[in-house]
């Protein structure tokens, strides 16, 4: 029997599930584990080699000098990478497109399989990403499937990014978020798709609060006491 409790939380880019995951997660004192934060802390190293997304051969040999590490200050994930925290770097536009490419490949995800499999060994975790309740914790005992039109999604960001005073075209941001979602979901390694026995959750109409209740509640029905 599985002595810690996993929520998985799949979906796309902007569907809110690192906002809905570190809700869940403080009223269930649980720990947050953001995976993407990992795949951008890697993307962000590519970047600074001036490693193509494309550079399979320059990728792979890159991978073996990078250590990505996660630790928690005051329960808020940090994300280290080769000892520095990258933290605050990593959530640019240029990051996340990089991050979405570089994804594809399997000595990227290779690296963190292991590294997300331990967390959730170790301990109760609400873990989110793209392929968490597929490949890495199949046997999450809930696993949910977070997502919302594209169109919410770019609303969303749009809002986010001006009200930081950062100028930004409507129109560009859902187009990335589609350009995202196509990579996502059609890579060969492990693609971003519903599991089978995930509960699926559209919240374009569902407040924060709706979509944090119906996840606890889901997990209330498959044995969290
Ligand atoms: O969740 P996020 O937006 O921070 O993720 C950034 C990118 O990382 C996303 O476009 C795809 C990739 N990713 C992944 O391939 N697998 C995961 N488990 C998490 C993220």
């Amino acid at each position: 029997m599985a002595l810690t409790y996993n929520i998985a939380i799949d979906g796309p880019a902007g569907a809110g599930k690192s906002t809905i995951a570190k809700m869940v997660a403080s009223k269930l004192g649980f720990i947050y584990v953001d995976t993407g934060a990992m795949y951008r802390a890697m993307a962000l190293y590519f970047l600074r080699k001036g490693i193509g997304s494309g550079e399979e051969e320059a990728i792979e040999k890159a991978c073996k000098d990078i250590e990505v590490l996660i630790r928690y200050e005051d329960n808020v994930q940090q994300v280290f990478l080769n000892g520095e925290n990258v933290s605050g770097l990593i959530r640019t536009e240029e990051v996340s497109n990089m991050t979405s490419a570089t994804s594809v490949h399997k000595p990227v995800r290779q690296k963190l399989l292991e590294l997300q499999r331990q967390l959730a060994a170790t301990a109760d975790v609400i873990m989110d990403g793209r392929d968490i309740g597929t490949c890495v914790l199949p046997h999450a005992q809930t696993k949910i499937y977070l997502t919302a039109s594209s169109h919410v999604r770019a609303l969303r960001r749009y809002k986010e990014l001006t009200e930081k005073g950062e100028m930004c075209n409507l129109e560009e941001i859902e187009q990335d978020i589609r350009e995202r979602d196509y990579r996502d979901m059609h890579r060969e390694i492990a693609p971003l798709k519903q599991a089978e026995d995930a509960v699926y959750l559209d919240s374009s109409q569902m407040t924060i609060p709706q979509v944090v209740d119906a996840i606890i509640e889901a997990a209330r029905e498959r044995g969290l006491s």
